[in-house]
């Protein structure tokens, strides 16, 4: 009973998830059920969706960063025996679920992108707007930092990185300009970086509604962790890990990501593997967008296995 009441009533420190309402919609979780939230972050979803699963069901909550699964685990600690937490990437689905003794489950949620505990936290690197080291791993043991990529790649391969993950129109200038800035000295720093790509930038693109670092720092992040390998090696292994009539659901918040999981989505349907259940994605309403302007590039695509 207290377990259901946190969840219609969460704590307020706690942020919102983005498409909460919709998310369920989409994944449907039921008594019994077995789901995996491959981003649990802080258990934003996972909070919505355990209640869903009692009263034997189980969620099995996937997370690369310690900080953030701690959080979860004390978040979701009333729902314990319905609740099994895995510091990992969610690529490696069919082993975490191999030496979980599960065959296949009925629902995978996955919310890309990084959690607001990360921006939020300077010392993690990811905003451009604390100042913090060049740092922007969402799993702290792995070795490359953001400060190896910014100032060891080549200038052309700088470039090409931001152009293709930041889709950032002046990808050559900022990394000519960083190449300039780190001959003098290493930039080590999230603030420093901020600075240089803010200077590289035609004047009228450095007032613009986003700042003019925002798609370099998203190109770095999305390198540092391999944001679309995993992606692209997950989809791989959804045929194999969800049982019929299971769904997956997933979050996206930039064009890369959308066409990666639309073009998987489709190939699959034609094959017969499953069923797409979002012609078009979704998107968040616009209360959620006033409410959460993290929510605003979101876009949720769903399947149901055959
Ligand atoms: C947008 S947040 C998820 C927020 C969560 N749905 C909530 O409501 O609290 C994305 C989370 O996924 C994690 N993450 C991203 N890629 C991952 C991967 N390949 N494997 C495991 N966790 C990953 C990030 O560390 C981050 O905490």
């Amino acid at each position: 009973m207290r377990a259901i009441l946190m969840s219609e009533a969460p704590a307020p420190q706690w942020h919102q998830p983005v498409m909460g309402a919709e998310v369920l919609q989409a994944l449907t979780p039921r008594p019994g059920a077995i789901v995996v939230d491959g981003t649990l972050g802080m258990g934003g979803h996972g909070v919505m969706i355990l209640p869903r699963l009692l009263p034997n069901g189980r969620l099995v909550g996937i997370e690369r960063d310690q900080d953030a699964l701690e959080l979860a685990r004390k978040r979701l600690a009333d729902f314990e025996p319905q609740v099994t937490l895995i510091r990992e990437n969610y690529r490696q689905l069919p082993t975490i679920l191999q030496d979980l003794g599960i065959p296949r489950v009925d629902g995978l949620l996955l919310d890309l992108g990084m959690s607001s505990l990360q921006v939020d936290r300077a010392e993690r690197g990811f905003s451009f707007s604390r100042e913090g080291p060049l740092d922007m791993r969402m799993d702290r043991g792995q070795e490359a930092t953001a400060e190896a990529i910014v100032n060891e790649l080549a200038a052309d391969d700088l470039a090409r990185l931001l152009e293709t993950l930041g889709e950032e129109r002046f990808a050559r200038r900022i990394a000519r300009a960083i190449v300039r800035a780190r001959e003098d000295r290493r930039l080590t720093t999230t603030t420093q970086l901020a600075r240089v790509v803010a200077e590289a930038v035609p004047p009228t693109a450095r007032h613009g509604r986003l700042h003019a670092a925002t798609r370099t720092f998203q190109a770095l992040r999305m390198a540092v962790n391999d944001e679309l390998g995993a992606l692209e090696t997950l989809l791989g292994h959804l045929d194999a890990v969800l049982s019929s009539g299971g769904r997956a659901v997933v979050l996206t918040f930039h064009s890369l990501e959308d066409r990666l999981v639309k073009h998987a989505f489709l190939s699959g349907a034609r094959e017969h593997r499953w069923t797409v259940l979002t012609k078009k994605p979704v998107r968040p309403s616009p209360v959620e967008v006033a409410r959460n302007p993290r929510a605003r590039s979101a876009k949720l695509r769903a399947i149901e296995k055959r």
